[in-house]
């Protein structure tokens, strides 16, 4: 598939996931560990809104900002000498939002050895026009059985978030009108 597929939802055509699927791979060094000698986490949360940040770009075509980032989990430590991957597409797209899924893999840089699924997160982008107000997205195309079980569970996450905003964002409003109401004076 092209990027001239149909158009579906938005009436932008749709992107297949693989047109921006993306990986970045970095060694790591001595200057990024923590107290305990391995890698510290933020460095590996950077990599990956780094990842999510440049499939978001590629896959709305201009500038993407991160509007949360969820489910992040680290499985096993990384270690210096590390040489890490960190795997990212795009799961799920609404009107100008997209999940990207990310995975995180290390393999020792000099040992002929499987990579070590490490890590693993969900963020949402934003894809923004110069004024930096949301725009819209083409929707995404997934492509195989895993695609489409990532875009159905992304799905799931995506209503939830909406949900828990809606019920904080009420809570909130039901907390301030309660200290703006006078006291009973019983
Ligand atoms: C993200 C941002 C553009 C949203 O702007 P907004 O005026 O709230 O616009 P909207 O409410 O229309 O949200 C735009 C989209 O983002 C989604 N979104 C906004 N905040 C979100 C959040 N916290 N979690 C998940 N999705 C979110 C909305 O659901 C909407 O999706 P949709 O268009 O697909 O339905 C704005 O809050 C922003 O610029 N934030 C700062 C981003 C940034 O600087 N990131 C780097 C961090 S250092």
């Amino acid at each position: 598939m092209t990027d001239h597929a149909p158009a579906s939802g938005n009436g932008l055509p749709g992107k297949p996931t693989a047109a921006s699927r993306t990986t970045l791979s970095h060694i790591m060094s001595g200057n990024e560990t923590n107290l305990l000698g391995t890698v510290h986490g933020g460095v590996i949360m950077k990599l990956v809104d780094d990842a999510a940040g440049a499939v978001a770009g590629r896959h709305s075509g201009g500038p993407a900002v991160t509007a949360s980032m969820d489910e992040m989990v680290f499985l096993e430590p990384v270690r210096v000498g590390d040489l890490v991957h960190v795997k990212a597409q795009v799961n799920w797209t609404g009107r100008s939002s997209m999940e990207v899924g990310v995975r995180v893999l290390a393999e020792r840089w000099n040992e002929a050895v499987p990579a070590t699924h490490v890590g693993s997160a969900y963020l949402v982008f934003a894809a923004v026009d110069s004024d930096g107000r949301p725009r819209t997205v083409p929707p995404v195309l997934p492509e195989t059985e895993q695609d489409e079980r990532r875009h159905q569970e992304a799905q799931i996450r995506r209503t939830h978030r909406l949900a828990s905003r809606r019920a904080i964002k009420e809570l909130r409003a039901r907390k301030q009108r309660e200290r703006s109401m006078p006291e009973s004076t019983g």
